[in-house]
Parts: C-alpha cells; structure tokens; sequence
C-alpha cells in the first residue's frame, strides 16, 4: 500500500487529499421536506468516510429552492441550514476525510418539483421544455440568472462556514449550468446565447463570484462534462458540445480559478453513458409513477416503461451509445485529452472500481484521482478492500443501476438482490440501516460482509 499510487496523497492548491478515492456525488431522499438536513444523511455520509475514501464529494445541494430536483434533499439556500452541514463535515472529519459541498440548480431537469414549485415552471436557459423526461421551463431573464449567480456564491459561503473542505460546481449531467453551456440546450440570443465563450459566460459569472465571496484560498472545482452526447435516445436530437468544446470550457474554468475539474459526460440524467451499464425498465415504472404524478410530462417513456411489450424498443434506444464504450473508466479517453490540456488536478468518474483499473488511468496520466458512486453504494468500505491488496470487493457493484432508478420513490441503497443471493430482506434490511441513530456509523461494519449474505 506505501508505494501504491491509490493510496498518495492528492495535493490541490488548497486541499491535500489522503487518497485517490473520491466519493462521487450520490443524490438521495434522505433529508426533510423542507430541506434541512436529517440524521440519516450524517449517517450516510459518514459511512462512506469510515469505509476509507479520501474526499466526499456531496449529493446535489441545491442553492436555491427553485433548483431542487425532489423533495427530501438537504439545501443550502439559507444560513439557517450552515450549523446542519457542520454536523456533516465533523463526522465525516472523525475518519480523516475531506467534504466537498456540490453546489447545484436543477434548472429544468427536475424529477419532481415537490408542492412549493408545483405552480412554477422551472428556470432554464431556454423555454423548450426537455425532450427526454418533458419537463416544462422558461427562460431566465437577464435578473434571474444574476440572482442565480449570487445564490451560488452564498452557498459556498456557506460551506466554507460551516467547516466544509471545499466546494464543487455542478456544470455536467443537463443540470442548469449544462443547459448555459450545452449546444444542444442554449438558445438564447443575448450575451448568455450563442458562442461557446457567451455560452460558458454564466458559469465563469458563478466562478467569480465565488472568489469574491470565499476569497482565493478556499478548494473550488467543477463537475463539467467533456463531452455532451446529446439527448443520446433520439437519433434526430443535436449533440451538444464536442470534446473540443469541452476542453475549451475547462480551459476557461481553470483560468477562471478553479482548483480542479470533475470529468463527466452526458448532458441528461441519467445517459446511456452515465452511469454506465444497465437500465432495468422494470423498475423505471416507479420513478415515472412518481414523476407522472407530481406533474411531470414524461408520457412517452412511461408509456414504454409501463407496457411490457415496448421496452424492447426504449431498451434498443438507449443501448445504441453503449455499444462503443466500456463500463469501466467509461469516459477515460475523454478525460486524458482534458487532462492535457490544463494543469490542475483531474478526477475522473464512471466505472471505476477495479483497483487495476484504477492505478492504471493514474499511472498511465488519464486522471489524477477517480471518483466512485455505485461501486461504493454497494461496498462503502471498498477503499479499505483495496488497501488490504484486493483487486475487486467479494460482491462487487454489477453496475445495473436498480440503485439509480430506484432512488426517485425509495430510499438510497442497492437493489441489486443477486448480490445478497436472492434474499429480498437481507436487502432491504441494508438499505434501511442508515435510517438508524447516532450510533449507525459506530455500529456499522464493514459491508463487504454483504459476501456472507451472497454465501
Ligand atoms: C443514485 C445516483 C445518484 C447520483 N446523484 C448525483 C448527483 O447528485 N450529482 C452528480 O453530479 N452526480 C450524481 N450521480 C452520478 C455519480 O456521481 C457518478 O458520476 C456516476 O454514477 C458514475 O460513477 P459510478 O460508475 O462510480 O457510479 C448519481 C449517480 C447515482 C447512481
Ligand atoms: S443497485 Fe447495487 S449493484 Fe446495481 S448499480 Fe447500484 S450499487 Fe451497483
């Protein structure tokens, strides 16, 4: 482990990193209705430190109530919410690791606008609603997009009040600042419309901002996608911005001061690449329950979720992008040619979990550190698996994403019952730890025990 680069520190102009694990972001309904923060979510937050990982990257916070994808996520709209996230960051810096608070607005994208949107469409940088999920918008004026900016810049005040280790801006997945800086989204006509440069205007705005509020020694960096792929599901769609453009607009970040980029891909959530690997239809019928009636106008998916007969045909679709990518490192090659291009530290995200696999796209110069979601909801002491000279955990993540479609109606967890050898309650039993006490982090055991279940 000495001489293992996973296990090197990883130095950023203001934060040194104990490893080169990050956890990725991981988005679940685990907070109140009204956004404050909850005892399962320090729980969940904690476990992932206990489990060894360098450096949490949050869930999507939203800086503004307007830009909440569900109900049940804990914000940072409000000074009201800084001493909740101390909690967060004192538990997580029991076991030596870093919190990173992503700082995020939905814009459209926005899986269920809970009763306080109910009655208001939501902010984008267009008025066309989304092709893939139907989710209806407007256009932000020219003060709705500077108040924006000034909510980002208060949530990273915030964070750095609170104790937190840095920040990070969610400019990828088709969340609001995608919908500024991607091709296919954009098209406005003003200052923010347009060129790539007036199209990255607004997240160069936020990133300013942000300075002037947190001052220059605070860690910020951006999730950004290297490439956009499109809506991905229909041929007809445009395809966003090319890699070029993506290396361009990490050019511009990092001149703006950020002090490391997030590489991802795919303007929608989720993408055929992103998060790699399956996409069960089955259970795609509850998050489209769930988001037909909170309002949402995904009619045609949940018709071809609901109907056993077209799935075929949604799952034809979908799959089409897959075929000339792998899960693992999914988007590794896309992120070395970033990586070239700028000097600050690189994570990278998507299908990583093999520790082959890992201290190969470090040691070969794709990335400098990874970041891990699935793999870790599966086994969040995976690091410690690592460490101990494993290649892979015992159970490892089948990447099927039951977690992903899941997390819209259910609680967070893995909905992968193969890895607990078909034992439905023994699953669900996992699932709901987190939902225990204080004591959940202390009590809570290394889950690669999840093995025993698998016998
Ligand atoms: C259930 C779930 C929730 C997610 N929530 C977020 C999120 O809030 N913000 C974000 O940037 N990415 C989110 N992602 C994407 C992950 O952070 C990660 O980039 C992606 O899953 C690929 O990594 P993996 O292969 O290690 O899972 C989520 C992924 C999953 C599966
Ligand atoms: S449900 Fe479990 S096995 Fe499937 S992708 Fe999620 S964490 Fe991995």
């Amino acid at each position: 482990m000495e001489n293992d680069i996973i296990f090197q520190p990883l130095k950023f102009r203001n934060l040194t990193v104990k490893n080169r694990l990050f956890r990725s972001n991981i988005s679940g309904r685990f907070d109140n209705y009204n956004g404050s923060g909850s005892q399962a979510r320090i729980n969940w937050e904690e476990s992932f430190a206990q489990g060894g990982v360098g450096a949490i990257i949050s869930s999507f916070v939203p800086v503004k109530l307007r830009g909440r994808i569900l109900p049940n996520y804990a914000m940072i709209d409000h000074d009201d919410k800084i001493p909740f996230w101390r909690k967060v960051g004192e538990a997580v810096h029991r076991h030596d690791c870093k919190f990173i608070m992503q700082l995020s607005h939905s814009g459209r994208q926005r899986d269920n606008p809970g009763v306080e949107n109910f009655r208001e469409k939501a902010l984008s940088s267009t008025n066309n609603p989304d092709t893939f999920h139907g989710f209806l918008c407007e256009a932000m004026t020219l003060k709705q997009i500077k108040d924006t900016v000034n909510d980002f810049a208060q949530g990273a005040r915030r964070a750095r009040e609170a104790g937190l280790d840095g920040v990070e801006l969610h400019a990828s997945h088709g969340y609001l600042i995608t919908q500024f800086l991607s091709s296919a989204i954009n098209d406005r006509k003003d200052e923010y419309g347009g060129s790539l440069r007036n199209r990255a205007a607004f997240l160069l705005e936020i990133i300013q901002a942000i300075r002037k509020e947190v001052g220059h020694d605070y860690h910020l960096q951006a999730k950004l996608n290297a490439v956009d792929f499109g809506n991905a599901l229909y041929p007809w769609e445009k395809k966003g911005n090319t890699l070029e453009e993506g290396i361009q607009v990490a050019k511009w970040a990092e001149e703006a001061s950020v002090d490391a980029i997030h590489v991802s891909i795919g303007s929608i959530f989720p993408h055929p690449l992103l998060p790699p690997g399956g996409f069960p239809p089955d259970e795609l019928n509850w998050w489209y329950g769930t988001m037909i009636s909170s309002g949402v106008r995904g009619y045609l998916n949940y018709t071809m979720f609901h109907f056993k007969f077209l799935r075929p045909i949604f799952t034809a679709f979908w799959g089409r992008t897959k075929k000339d990518h792998p899960v693992e490192a999914v988007s590794s090659e896309y992120c070395k040619e970033v990586k070239k291009n700028v000097s600050v530290p690189i994570i990278n995200t998507g299908g990583y979990q093999d520790a082959r696999v890992i201290r190969r796209v470090i040691t070969e110069g794709y990335t400098d550190a990874v970041s891990m979601a699935r793999p870790l909801v599966a086994n969040r002491d995976l690091p410690h698996v690592l460490a101990a000279g494993n290649d892979l955990p015992q159970s490892p993540c089948s990447f099927c994403n039951r977690c992903l479609v899941n997390a819209v109606a259910n609680p967070l967890g893995c909905y992968d019952v193969r890895r607990f050898a078909g034992d439905h309650d023994a699953m669900i039993a996992k699932i709901m730890e987190v939902y225990q006490p204080a004591e959940f982090a202390d009590a809570h055991t290394a889950d690669s025990r999840v093995a025993d279940y698998a016998g």
